[in-house]
């Protein structure tokens, strides 16, 4: 992980000056999968891992950027139509597109970035990475864009750059995080509640099956082309406005496939709800309950899951840990486990033992804490 002191020192030998650093978070999500772009309600929190970035404003029309983890650096003009062919320079090639597109006047600059969020987990390293330049470029340049403003700059940046047509929850987190609490948002009309997370008595973990996650390029599209083709049927704009009721009237002249979709889709908004009645009333067994449901739906309904993740919730249900699921997109990427306390040593030693029995390869844990959303350090 490189820290920000060592990007300052990278810039400064680099470019010779001393650049401005910013922060944007990487995310979990508690519960709510594949329901932001179906207008449903999403659960996240920001996480302590995430991107920094050191930028400094110069003359004339000219991006420079050195990725220090990947150690590669690109140059393009702010008025270059078809931008870099590499994929993770168009993160920041389309932030900085789509917020010339919004009217901020972003002119040329230097960047070094670099951060912790471990790639391919799950934990939205591309929005963090999309969050962290469309907030910072917004304050150098501006801008005077609000955080829901930026998260759709970096939803637009992988819909139009990046070929990923995802919701909107990732941006979002990486922006509204606040430190100890989750977020609910409502997909639908953009409202949003923070919800404070003390879990007395459990602790949240992340298990990183270590099979690449990687959206660009996977069903992650087909499974919401599904989605709209229902809608679409139901004459509505998203699942969300499509009960139980509906869907069911219309079963026979759905594609099965489709069907199976929509079914997860429907039973997601159903345990969202459960899961803030549970959190309501403090009982997060049930919590871990509904989390369990969800795993069963991302696997048999959604089919977005993979044997190893699989197999680190099924580990997880044998070793007693209240509640379990993947986590994100799907594909590969980690699990989030809502584990007893006391039960989190033993947990984390048999996983990764039987894990590696299994796969021969190791799983890696990753300590989660509740953190604040993007910022000027
Ligand atoms: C990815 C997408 C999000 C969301 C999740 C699944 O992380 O970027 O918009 O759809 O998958 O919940």
């Amino acid at each position: 992980m490189i820290d920000t002191q060592s990007l300052k020192a990278l810039f400064a030998a680099r470019f010779g000056t001393e650049g401005v650093a910013y922060f944007a978070p990487g995310r979990i999500n508690l519960i709510g999968e594949h329901t932001d772009y179906n207008g449903g309600f999403v659960f996240p929190g920001a996480v302590g891992q995430g991107i920094s970035a050191v930028i400094r404003p110069q003359a004339g029309p000219t991006v420079r950027l050195f990725a220090a983890d990947l150690g590669r650096s690109c140059t393009f003009d702010l008025t270059d139509e078809a931008g870099p062919s590499d994929v993770n320079f168009r993160y920041v090639y389309g932030v900085v597109r789509e917020l010339l597109a919004a009217g901020v006047g972003v002119g040329g600059f230097d960047a070094v970035y670099g951060g912790d969020v471990p790639l391919g987990a799950g934990m939205s390293s591309s929005a963090a990475l999309e969050s962290c330049f469309a907030y910072a470029l917004n304050d150098l340049f501006g801008g005077g864009l609000d955080r829901m403003a930026l998260a759709r700059i970096g939803q637009a940046t992988e819909h139009r750059y990046v070929g990923v047509n995802c919701g909107i929850m990732d941006q979002f987190a990486s922006l509204h995080g606040r430190k100890g609490s989750l977020v609910r948002l409502d997909c639908r009309s953009g409202r949003f509640e923070y919800y404070p997370w003390r879990p007395e008595g459990y602790r949240l973990l992340l298990i990183n099956s270590c099979v690449k996650h990687e959206l660009v390029g996977s069903p992650y599209n087909e499974r919401r082309a599904s989605c709209e083709r229902v809608a679409a049927m139901a004459r509505v704009e998203t699942l969300r406005d499509c009960s139980w009721a509906m869907l069911n009237a219309m079963r026979v002249r759905i594609d099965a496939v489709d069907y199976r979709r929509a079914t997860y889709v429907l039973g997601e908004h159903d345990r969202v709800v459960a899961v803030c009645d549970a959190l309501e009333a403090g009982d997060y067994e049930e919590v871990g309950h509904q989390m369990y449901l969800t795993h069963e739906g991302l696997k048999r309904e959604y089919e977005v899951s993979c044997p190893e993740l699989d197999f680190l919730v099924d580990e997880a249900r044998r070793l007693g840990v209240s509640g379990a699921r993947l986590m994100g997109g799907g594909f590969g990427g980690c699990t989030i486990n809502l584990v007893r306390s006391e039960r989190c040593d033993r947990f984390l030693d048999e996983v990764q033992r039987t894990y590696h029995d299994r796969f021969g390869v190791d799983c890696q844990p990753i300590p989660v804490a509740i953190g604040d959303g993007a910022r000027k350090l």
